[in-house]
């Protein structure tokens, strides 16, 4: 291998940055190229690269989002568009990619990897800590860390004006920012898309909250939770059948994506870089990068993508214990 293609895909997490820099300074440290790879496969299909030497990496370990940009690409879905991708990545004179992303930027490489045999390497990026084979994604700490503050701060008027609040936070298909957040930022009562707490449950508890001497409240929802109600649905059912209740509802958004890495995560993401580019460099390929019991360990490609992660069901009793 003489040069390595580096692109961000999917949405951005905190960290991508300084997986950037891992990668292309590992590059520099065994002399081979590295050329970075603008908007994701949108970039590679309309022939968007730069070279980078260490330098163009300087000062970005702290930067939150991708200096190389993202794009979920359509094209790239197409065989035509992948074809485009290919031929360009041969021009360039690239022969392996490290594809930083999430399930579906990895679905990508692999079958661009089915097709041409081009060697792929995944690190996994998003905030949604929702791939197999990692404990980690990169930006999932720093996300937590970021809801956790927001919600320290919303808890201040909840209290002040005895009021419950029902919090959403990202994750459409994980539980993991909400149920984790949730726990840290003290929440009474959290909704996840892995179980479904049923509306009764969740009118219970807020009963006994009261009851117990509670008089403000935290829920905090993920936005793909299973009760199939958003934050605003959720607030009107309580207040019918709640109406001793001050409700009120707060959308965190992409606020949530962004931001200065934790330190965590820049590490992490130095530590993924590294392995990313040395596993490339040993001949193997189709492999993610991952963190398991402090451990960087390989899972095959296939296997991230097609293996699901579960919330910790420990978590959920401990939750439930300490928001007595
Ligand atoms: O996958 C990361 C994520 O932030 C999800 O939690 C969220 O549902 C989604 O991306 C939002 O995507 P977009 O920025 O494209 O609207």
């Amino acid at each position: 291998i003489k040069k390595i293609g580096v692109l961000t895909s999917g949405g951005d997490s905190p960290g991508m940055n300084a997986a950037i820099r891992a990668v292309v300074r590992t590059c520099a440290f065994h002399n081979i190229e590295c050329a970075g790879v603008y908007r994701g496969y949108q970039g590679m299909i309309e022939g968007d690269f730069k070279e980078m030497g260490p330098r163009a990496v300087n000062n970005i370990i702290n930067k939150g989002g991708t200096i190389l940009k993202s794009a979920r690409s359509k094209e790239f879905m197409t065989e035509e568009g992948r074809k485009k991708a290919h031929a360009n990545l041969v021009k360039q004179g690239i022969d392996a990619l490290v594809v930083i992303g999430g399930n579906g930027s990895f679905t990508g490489a692999l079958l661009f990897n089915k097709e041409f045999g081009f060697p792929v390497i995944g690190i996994p990026g998003t905030i949604d800590n929702d791939i197999f084979g990692t404990s980690f994604t990169l930006g999932y700490d720093t996300a937590l860390n970021t809801v956790v503050e927001v919600i320290d701060k919303i808890r201040d008027t909840a209290s002040s004006h005895n009021r419950l609040f029902f919090i959403e936070v990202m994750g459409r298909d994980a539980g993991h920012i909400a149920l984790n957040a949730g726990i840290g930022a003290g929440a009474e009562e959290i909704l996840i898309p892995e179980e479904d707490m049923g509306l009764d449950r969740l009118l219970d508890s807020l009963r006994k909250s009261k009851a117990s001497g509670k008089s403000s409240s935290i829920v905090v929802i993920a936005e793909g939770d299973k009760i199939g109600k958003n934050a605003f649905e959720l607030k009107d059912y309580v207040e019918e059948n709640m109406p001793e209740y001050d409700v009120r509802v707060s959308i965190l958004g992409h606020m949530q994506r962004g931001g200065s890495p934790s330190c965590f995560d820049r590490v992490l993401a130095s530590r993924l870089g590294v392995k990313a580019v040395e596993t490339l460099l040993e001949g193997n390929s189709n492999y993610m990068v991952g963190l398991i019991r402090d451990e960087i360990v390989l899972t095959p490609l296939e296997n991230a993508v097609k293996g699901k992660t579960q919330v910790d069901k420990e978590l959920i009793r401990v939750s439930d214990i300490v928001s007595i």
